[in-house]
């Protein structure tokens, strides 16, 4: 038996005070973007200052705006420091002018941690086109759900039923909420821990498909790309412990990864050294989950995910 498993990587009311301090970063904002070799000085400069932008307000939607409902104009000025765009952090298949009059909200963490609809949408097309019918998911299950936004638009491109698991109070609220919104139960969501999700899994005999981002903090990084060892969790340690406790009849993960950055080659060998890779694009991995995992990630949550199975499953291919 193997398992099929989609990793997905990839991201709040706020206070008038930090509202002022997105402002005024924000609004030192010029457009310039690209390849640093070919700019002029003044570009050049202009770049260093958009990049010093978008730092900071990372670190400010990462930090103090991270768990408050986030404004419409914080919303936008983030579109316009990460899209260029005031109407770029496109959720639930809305521009932001609509889906926030329409009252979805996200905390501040969301609009940098959630998967935007052009993402999501390529994420769930290239996982559509690379399963087979025998491995067509017979339910999405979304690990580290944040907004729901790529879980939905996986249950969307395989018209399958979808649950997220969701460890934040304020973005599973938010997110229960937000998909009554948008039509789908908000029983969809359950506020937990993802390795929870092993001890009452849903009933599934077919395939089941999991989508896979965890935040990535310190794993990502433009020189070396991101590590799947060290974001939090492990991807490695999440697509260990589906293999050993998912009773599905096959397992694939989506893994979201960097759109203009590598996965780190090493950590890459070792996933491959243990699962099976269906399809690499920029942004995501296709994984077939394969076999039982011996417990590698001491410290990293391995110990106590991995179960009582009888014995190793043979590494069949597909
Ligand atoms: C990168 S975001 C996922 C974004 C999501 N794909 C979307 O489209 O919005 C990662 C999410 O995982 C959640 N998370 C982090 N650790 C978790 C854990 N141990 N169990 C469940 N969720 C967790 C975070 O709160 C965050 O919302």
């Amino acid at each position: 038996m193997s398992i099929i498993l989609v990793l997905v990587c990839s991201s709040h009311s706020t206070t008038a005070h930090a509202d002022r301090e997105v402002t005024e970063i924000l609004f030192n904002d010029d457009q310039t973007s690209g390849d640093t070799t070919l700019l002029s000085d003044s570009a050049f400069r202009r770049k260093e200052r958009k990049d010093r932008d978008a730092d900071g307000l990372r670190r400010l939607l990462l930090g103090s705006l991270g768990g408050t409902t986030a404004e419409m104009e914080t919303v936008q000025n983030a579109g316009m420091v990460f899209f260029n765009d005031p109407e770029g952090i496109c959720l639930y298949g809305r521009r932001p002018s609509q889906w926030y009059s329409e009252g979805f909200r996200v905390p501040g963490r969301t609009l940098i941690e959630a998967c935007v609809d052009p993402t999501a949408e390529r994420i769930a097309r290239a996982a559509r086109d690379t399963l087979t019918a025998d491995e067509t998911p017979e339910l999405i299950v979304d690990l580290f759900a944040g907004s729901g936004n790529l879980m939905l638009h996986m249950g969307q491109a395989f018209q399958r039923p979808v649950l997220g698991i969701e460890k934040d109070r304020n973005v599973a609220q938010l997110t229960a909420r937000n998909l009554s919104l948008h039509g789908t139960s908000p029983s969809c969501l359950r506020h937990t821990d993802w390795v929870h999700y092993f001890t009452a899994p849903c009933p599934v005999q077919g395939p089941c498909l999991f989508v896979v981002a965890p935040p990535w903090q310190g794993a990502f990084s433009f020189e070396r790309g991101l590590d799947l060892r060290r974001t939090n969790p492990p991807v490695l340690a999440v697509l260990d412990t589906i293999a050993a406790r998912s009773e599905a009849s096959r397992n694939v993960a989506v893994v979201q990864t960097p759109l203009h950055s590598d996965v780190d080659a090493e950590s890459l060998r070792e996933l491959e050294a243990h699962h099976r890779v269906l399809h690499a694009q920029p942004g995501c991995l296709i994984i077939d989950v394969l076999g039982r995992a011996p417990d590698r990630h001491p410290g990293a949550g391995g110990e106590a995910v991995l179960p009582a199975m009888p014995g190793p499953r043979p590494r069949s291919a597909s």
